[in-house]
């Protein structure tokens, strides 16, 4: 494993792989981790751990096993707390995943804003953070803002001035695009957020499986990923926010387990995260998440970063040299992680993922649910290849060949 101490025995990514027991076949070669991760053995101990010997529902459970199964949860909250380096485990509400992180968000700190607010989004935005914000825009008379994007695919913060504005409540920005793999720059959309007295959320899910994630350092006001974008389960999510905002804030779904005392005519909401945790929430998930990222903590990130930037180095070389392979997204290692986008001529993007799927390659095709940022590139989609810590040089010169022999049976 890549742990800290192991990390002077140098990065062996292919030690690595085999703690992923969904990678054990050798044919495969995963290149779709952007869409979901795969998940290290950990993982599954830790979801049979809990379905075993611990399976319960939690909160109000006066017998053991429902303390087991409630102490397991409160256990992953506090993991969630410690990979975002949080202020406290009550700022982590346990969601459905980022879409359902994002919703929350839109219709509970959304119904505090008022006609003629504004909001900041940009057009590299996956659909899930701009479709909420757009009902939430057309319900309650909100203004919507769009930073748009530099030739190469990345946030313009140049525009942040002129488009910012003193009636600007919240920035909801992508930390790292789903397409063009660009890391945001993330000081410079705080200071001018901070500066109108706007708040700032940043999806993390294209984020999250690259590096543990300090919320504290970010400066942000909220943090929403998925867990199945970090080596965890499907199904479960988290929004991080500050804990006085939370309070702020009014619960998006009501019902049990969120509630202190109901009458028939009225109910009194407990105070956050639970607040946001209406019904039994995916115990089992949040439990196998928590695992998660408390196994991301353990590992040596600086190695991690190397492998996979020369990974990444690789791929876009490569696909830069193959004839009629257009990258969408910048060159620039120090601003990107390894999702990387291509189009190619005379093929389209589901053809050279079904051609890939042949020899093994998993990559993912279509408009990856941001198309308003397809318009920008005038592209009609793009294949995508992403790069996660276990990957190995195998797994870039499978796709490498493959797009090659493709783009040869076109020329001729
Ligand atoms: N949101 C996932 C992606 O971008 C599915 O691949």
């Amino acid at each position: 494993m890549i742990t800290k101490s192991a990390s002077r025995a140098g990065f062996a990514a292919g030690t690595v792989k085999r703690l992923f027991p969904g990678l054990a076949d050798r044919r495969l070669h995963y290149l779709d981790s952007a869409a979901t991760a795969q998940m290290p053995d950990c993982v599954f101990e830790a979801l049979r751990g809990f379905e075993i010997e611990a399976r319960a529902n939690v909160h109000e459970g006066l017998h053991r096993r429902a303390r087991a199964a409630t102490e397991a949860y409160n256990g992953a909250r506090a993991q969630a707390a410690r990979f975002l380096n949080a202020y406290s485990d009550q700022e982590v509400v346990f969601t459905y995943g980022a879409t359902s992180a994002i919703n929350l968000l839109a219709h509970s700190f959304g119904t505090l804003m008022v006609a003629g607010d504004e909001i900041l989004l940009s057009v590299l935005e996956h659909h899930s953070n701009l479709t909420p914000w757009q009902t939430l825009a057309a319900q309650r008379g909100i203004v919507l803002r769009f930073l748009p994007m530099t030739p190469e695919g990345r946030l313009d913060l140049e525009a942040l001035e002129s488009r910012i504005t003193d009636r600007c409540r919240l920035v909801a920005l992508t930390h790292c695009s789903n397409v063009t793999g660009a890391v945001t720059d993330v000081a410079p959309v705080v200071a001018a957020a901070r500066s109108v007295g706007a708040k700032v959320m940043l999806d993390g899910a294209q984020h999250v499986a690259h590096s543990p994630v300090d919320v504290r350092a970010l400066g942000v006001d909220f943090y929403a990923f998925s867990g199945h974008k970090a080596f965890g389960p499907t199904g479960v999510g988290i929004l991080w926010g500050r804990a006085a905002l939370l309070a702020t804030m009014p619960p998006f779904m009501t019902g049990g387990q969120m509630v202190e005392t109901v009458t028939l005519g009225s109910a009194r909401f407990r105070p956050p995260p639970r607040r946001f945790e209406a019904g039994t929430p995916p115990i089992a998930a949040a439990i196998g998440l928590g695992a998660a990222l408390d196994w991301m903590q353990g590992l040596d990130w600086n190695a991690i970063r190397e492998h996979e930037a020369r990974l990444t180095r690789s791929l876009l070389g490569g696909l830069a040299s193959i004839k009629g392979v257009r990258i969408l997204g910048p060159l620039d290692l120090r601003l990107r992680t390894g999702v990387v986008s291509f189009c190619m001529e005379h093929v389209s993007p589901e053809e050279v993922c079904i051609q890939l799927d042949r020899k093994g390659v998993a990559l993912r095709g279509g408009y990856h649910c941001a198309q308003p940022l397809f318009e920008v590139f005038r592209a009609r989609g793009a294949a995508r290849a992403s790069v996660a810590l276990y990957n190995v040089d195998v797994d870039v010169d499978a796709l490498l060949e493959g797009v090659q022999e493709l783009a040869n049976s076109r020329a001729g």
